[in-house]
C-alpha cells in the first residue's frame, strides 16, 4: 500500500523540495499543507490522484484538526509526518522583541507539537509511523544573535528525544533533522532581523545585516537535503538525529565534545550532591 506523507510548510524551501519528491514517487501519497493553497500550484504538474492540498497554519488548532481529518478521509493512513514549517529570528538576546519571539515559539514549537498530537492517535492505531521534526544545526551548537531561534530548536530536540522514548514500542520512529544554513526563504522573508543598536553589541551588526544573503549564498542545497530526508525516512534503521552539512556535523560535534569534556572535568563536584 502507498505510504502517505503529510508535510507542513510546503510553499517553499525544504517543504517544497520534499513535497516535490513525494509527489513524483509512485509509491507515496502526499498531503501538502500550506497557509495559502495558491502557493501549491507547482504540484499541479504531478498525479492529482495521489495528492491532497490542505490549508494549515500551524498556529491554528482548528486548521490542524481539519487538515489531518481530510488526510485520513482521503488516504486512510498517515505514515510520515514532516513538521517542517518554521521561522527564523536574528537579534541579540537583549534587543529581541518578545512578541516576535513568542510568535516564533508558537510556530516552531507549539505548532509542531499540536501537529504531532493530531497525528499520533492514527499512528498508534496503525502501530507504525515516522515523525520527522525539522530542528537545526543551531540545536547542536549556538551563535550570537541566534539565541531565541536556537531556544526553539533545542526545545524541538528535547521534545523529540522524549517522544521517541514514549512511542518506540508502538512502532513509531522520531527523527530530528539538523540542517546547516541552506538556500531557502528561512533567512529571507521567513525571519525578522534586528540589527543591534546597543553599541556594546556592534560586533554583531554585520552578521545580522548580511543575513538575507544566505537565501542565495548559504552552502546547503534544499533539493539535496530533501533527497537525504526522504531516503533516511525509508531506511531500515531510521536515524534519531540527522545533522546535515559541514556546520551541523563539525560545528555540532565540536560543541558536543566540548560539553562532554567540561562535564567530565567536574565529575567530583557533580557527584557530590546526592546523599
Ligand atoms: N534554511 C535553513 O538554513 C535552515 C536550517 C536549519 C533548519 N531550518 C528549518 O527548516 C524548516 C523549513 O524552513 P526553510 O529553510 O525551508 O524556510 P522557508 O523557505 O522560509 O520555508 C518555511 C515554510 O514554513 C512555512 N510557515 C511559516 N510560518 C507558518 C505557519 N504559521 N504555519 C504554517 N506554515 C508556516 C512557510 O509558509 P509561508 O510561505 O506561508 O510563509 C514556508 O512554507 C524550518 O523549520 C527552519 O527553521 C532551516
Amino acid at each position: 500500500m502507498a505510504q502517505t506523507w503529510l508535510i507542513t510548510g510546503t510553499s517553499s524551501g525544504f517543504g517544497k523540495a520534499l513535497a516535490t519528491i513525494v509527489a513524483q514517487n509512485k509509491d507515496t501519497n502526499l498531503v501538502a499543507a500550506a497557509r495559502h493553497l495558491d502557493d501549491l500550484a507547482y504540484l499541479d504538474a504531478f498525479d492529482a490522484k495521489r495528492i491532497e492540498k490542505v490549508v494549515i497554519d500551524v498556529t491554528d488548532e482548528d486548521q490542524i484538526k481539519a487538515g489531518v481529518a481530510k488526510a485520513i478521509e482521503r488516504f486512510k493512513t498517515i505514515d510520515v509526518l514532516v513538521n517542517n514549517a518554521g521561522l527564523g529570528y536574528f537579534a541579540t538576546i537583549e534587543e529581541s522583541d518578545m512578541d516576535q519571539v513568542r510568535y516564533m515559539f508558537e510556530v516552531n514549537v507549539i505548532g509542531l507539537a499540536n501537529m504531532t498530537r493530531a497525528v499520533l492517535p492514527t499512528m498508534r492505531r496503525q502501530r507504525s509511523g515516522v515523525i520527522i521534526n525539522l530542528s537545526s544545526a543551531l540545536a547542536l551548537t549556538t551563535l550570537p544573535t541566534m539565541g531565541y531561534y536556537s531556544a526553539t530548536k533545542y526545545a524541538v530536540e528535547g521534545y523529540s528525544d522524549t517522544l521517541r522514548q514514549e512511542v518506540a514500542d508502538l512502532g513509531i520512529r522520531v527523527m530530528t533533522v539538523e540542517p546547516s544554513g541552506a538556500r531557502t526563504q528561512w533567512s529571507g522573508r521567513s525571519s525578522q532581523k534586528v540589527v543591534p543598536t546597543i553599541k556594546d553589541y556592534a560586533a554583531f551588526s554585520d552578521s545580522v545585516a548580511s543575513v538575507a544573503d544566505s537565501v542565495t549564498q548559504a552552502p546547503g542545497n534544499p533539493k539535496r537535503i530533501a533527497q537525504v530526508m526522504f531516503a533516511q525516512a525509508n531506511a531500515s534503521e531510521i536515524p534519531a538525529h540527522l545533522p546535515l552539512g559541514d556546520f551541523a556535523y563539525h560545528g555540532g560535534l565540536a560543541n558536543l565534545q566540548g560539553l562532554v569534556t567540561e562535564i567530565q572535568s567536574r565529575e567530583n563536584i557533580s557527584l557530590s550532591t546526592d546523599d
